[in-house]
């Protein structure tokens, strides 16, 4: 059984973020531990019709944002690593100055002095000096991978669920997770 920490954060994409959730539930060989910031809540009642609840409901388990206390904060607590999905520049921005003042950058935190994989699927537009200084920074620590949610045209995708399939097939592909419908290049 994998286990798999998937954090939330407030930028847009939030389709991406229930879409992952989505393939991990129907996956009997993945454990999902969730964790949401306030502003993936706000972001996901503007951007989704889904609710909060139903959000929670794709995990089994579900951490509270304020609990710096909870397992995941601590690296005796094994997983295998750790999406962000959606990621914003703030989160982008505590996890690369080590200022851990919530659950999901404290989890981030504990991510890399563990050595274990972290995926940022950071997500702004156009990015600044100080963006792209904090990906940089990041981009350095081996365990770290920024995977930015890029357009591709080139498995023709039909819809955007498609690509959102790509990109998603592409994440889990850095644990091992097959989903359906992903089209690999030949
Ligand atoms: C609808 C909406 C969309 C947003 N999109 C982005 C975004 O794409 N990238 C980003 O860095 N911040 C975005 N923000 C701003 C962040 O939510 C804000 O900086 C917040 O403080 C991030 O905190 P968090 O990382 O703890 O969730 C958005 C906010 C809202 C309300």
């Amino acid at each position: 059984m994998k286990k798999i920490v998937v954090g939330i954060s407030g930028a847009s994409g939030m389709p991406l973020a229930i879409h992952l959730l989505k393939e991990l539930k129907a996956n009997p060989n993945v454990e999902t531990h969730l964790v949401l910031t306030k502003g993936a809540e706000m972001t996901i009642l503007q951007e989704t019709k889904i609710s909060i609840e139903d959000v929670y409901s794709l995990a089994d388990v579900v951490y509270d944002n304020h609990n710096i206390g909870a397992s995941i904060a601590s690296g005796t607590f094994q997983v295998d690593g750790m999406i962000v999905i959606p990621c914003s520049m703030k989160t982008v921005a505590g996890i690369a100055h080590g200022y851990s003042d919530n659950l999901l950058l404290r989890a981030c935190d504990v991510m890399i002095k563990e050595q274990r994989k972290l995926i940022l699927v950071t997500r702004e537009s156009p990015l600044s000096s100080i963006h792209l200084d904090n990906l940089a920074y990041l981009s350095k620590i081996h365990t770290v991978m920024i995977m930015p949610p890029m357009l591709t045209y080139y498995n023709l995708p039909e819809s955007i669920e498609d690509m959102e399939r790509h990109l998603i097939g592409k994440v889990l592909s850095q644990f091992d997770i097959e989903i359906n419908n992903f089209k690999r290049w030949k």
